[in-house]
């Protein structure tokens, strides 16, 4: 049975880069991988105010779409040379109540996306450091920094360089490799 994948994307920009790669490795994604986006822009800024018997309704919504999930994949662009604050909202969300966090010991990985040169190199580090924290075994190799994005999708968001299709699947590959190991 495929691996059931909660996929996070770092930007509510309609037309966005890391949007249109997350959705290619979708339908990239072979028979062992199973790839649903969830949904991170309703999310009220975390507040531990807020979170008692009664929390919000998205965040209770978005907690119950990814904690029985296998794996989390994380695509994201970078903002200020770090992780735009939508996806550590998101983070943060998920993780409180205190003992409750839904990031516990799920395999993750990371693709960070930029129309830049440095393919989202900041934020694809800073990221690291929460997910160390959550115990999130995050997959090391292959890294994937997606650069120059502008050149690789066309109009309607599709891959157009066989080359970015093969190195994602064998990225795909390496991550389902990787969640067998550590689910
Ligand atoms: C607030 C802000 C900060 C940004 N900082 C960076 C940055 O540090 N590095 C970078 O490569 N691009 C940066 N950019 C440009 C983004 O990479 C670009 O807008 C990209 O299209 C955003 O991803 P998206 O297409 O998925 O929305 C920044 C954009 C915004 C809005």
């Amino acid at each position: 049975m495929a691996y059931d994948v909660a996929v996070l994307v770092g930007s509510l920009r309609k037309g966005s880069f890391s949007r249109a790669v997350a959705d290619n490795l979708t339908a990239l994604a072979s028979d062992t991988l199973a790839l649903r986006t969830v949904e991170i822009g309703e999310l009220a800024l975390y507040n531990p105010d807020l979170d008692g018997d009664a929390p919000p309704a998205a965040w209770t919504k978005f907690r119950g779409e990814v904690v029985g999930a296998d794996a989390v994949l994380f695509v994201t662009p970078e903002y200020n040379r770090s992780v735009p604050g939508l996806l550590k909202n998101a983070l943060d969300v998920g993780s409180r109540p205190y003992g409750k966090s839904i990031w516990q010991g799920k395999p993750a990985a990371i693709v960070s996306v930029s129309p830049g040169t440095l393919g989202a190199f900041g934020a694809n580090h800073h990221l690291r450091q929460p997910l160390v924290f959550l115990d999130m075994p995050v997959m090391q190799q292959p890294e994937a920094y997606v650069s120059k994005v502008g050149d690789l999708l066309d109009k309607d968001g599709k891959l157009v360089s066989d080359d970015t299709r093969a190195f994602l699947k064998g990225f795909l590959a390496a991550f389902a490799t990787w969640i067998g190991k550590h689910k």
